[in-house]
């Protein structure tokens, strides 16, 4: 469900005779306004109530935080060890015996019947590429995306990694991907909305001659792989829903250096470009806060 507009732009704060951003359907002069800690106790029934959003306190924050530090090492390892010569299956094997080693179940394993630990997706594959014989070369560019579970707390993140010397279409991809990720998670900070995370993406990446994928989007993640809000990497300012502290979502542009058009494979999971152009993205959790965001998963971009 589209919900209404409540706040026109990102430096507008709410206004005493606004809807209330907790949803509650009161003036925010009636509600939140004043209210010392209205995080996330205030706002925690109303957005579950209304989007079905369960936000997050400081000892789940804790729990998303230890998946992440776990999804992090694991793409370090990742990183180590990924070559020219090697298949997606080994990948997957390292990222399996990884998490499980740590005591960490690796989410995407028959998550919806996917059968492997590990998205890895190379070249003009977008996204949910499955692991197997497929051989690395030199010159690829190759996403790995891992999902760890654990303690019971999901983190999801994923880098795209070059093979070798990248060509100049790869390297500016590849560029456009980390900077459309910086960019969405810029303008995280409450009383901003969805839409204002789209929209930073698709104005900074379509300036940049490249396309937004549509039909995959980021998505509220913690308790479960993917729980509401999405969120889109495309969009208008101010529109969707109001961010505010306790929601953990992830931000995961895929950026194509073609059309934005994709197609999926016979195997129902592999998303590749319609007109086999590049493809890249870089995934990052993100936690609202009180003044803006934390990355539950945080690497430089
Ligand atoms: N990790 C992906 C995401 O970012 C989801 C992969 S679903 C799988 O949302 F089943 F392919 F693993
Ligand atoms: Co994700
Ligand atoms: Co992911």
């Amino acid at each position: 469900m589209k919900t209404k507009v409540l706040l026109k732009n990102k430096r507008m704060k709410v206004g005493r005779n606004d809807p209330c951003p907790c949803g509650s359907g009161l003036k925010y002069k009636k509600c939140c306004l004043g209210k010392k800690d209205p995080i996330p106790g205030d706002y925690k029934d109303s957005y579950y109530k209304k989007y079905k959003i369960r936000l997050k306190e400081k000892v789940d924050i804790e729990g998303i935080k230890a998946a992440g530090r776990l999804a992090l090492a694991t793409l370090d390892l990742v990183e180590s060890e990924i070559r020219p010569g090697m298949t997606t299956d080994e990948i997957n094997t390292l990222v399996h015996d990884f998490t499980v080693k740590n005591g960490a179940t690796p989410a995407p394993l028959n998550y919806r019947g996917f059968p492997k630990s590990v998205c890895v997706s190379i070249n003009e594959i977008i996204c949910h590429g499955i692991p197997g014989e497929r051989v690395l070369e030199e010159g690829d560019l190759v996403n790995v995306d891992v999902t760890p579970i654990l303690n019971g707390y999901y983190a999801d993140t994923s880098k795209t990694f070059f093979l070798g010397t990248p060509g100049r279409d790869a390297q500016k991809i590849v560029r456009v991907a980390r900077e459309s990720l910086k960019k969405g998670m810029s303008v995280v900070r409450p009383g901003n909305t969805v839409g204002d995370i789209g929209w930073a993406i698709q104005d900074y990446a379509e300036g940049e001659g490249c396309s937004v994928v549509r039909e995959f989007v980021g998505h509220g993640v913690g308790f479960d792989f993917h729980e509401p809000p999405q969120v889109p990497h495309y969009g208008r300012k101010g529109e969707g829903i109001a961010l505010v502290p306790g929601i953990v979502f992830t931000i995961e542009p895929m950026i194509n250096s073609g059309g934005k058009e994709l197609r999926i494979l016979d195997d129902d999971w592999t998303a590749v470009t319609k007109d086999g152009s590049l493809s890249a993205q870089f995934e990052q959790t993100i936690l609202v806060t009180e003044d803006g965001f934390e990355s539950l998963t945080p690497y430089d971009l």
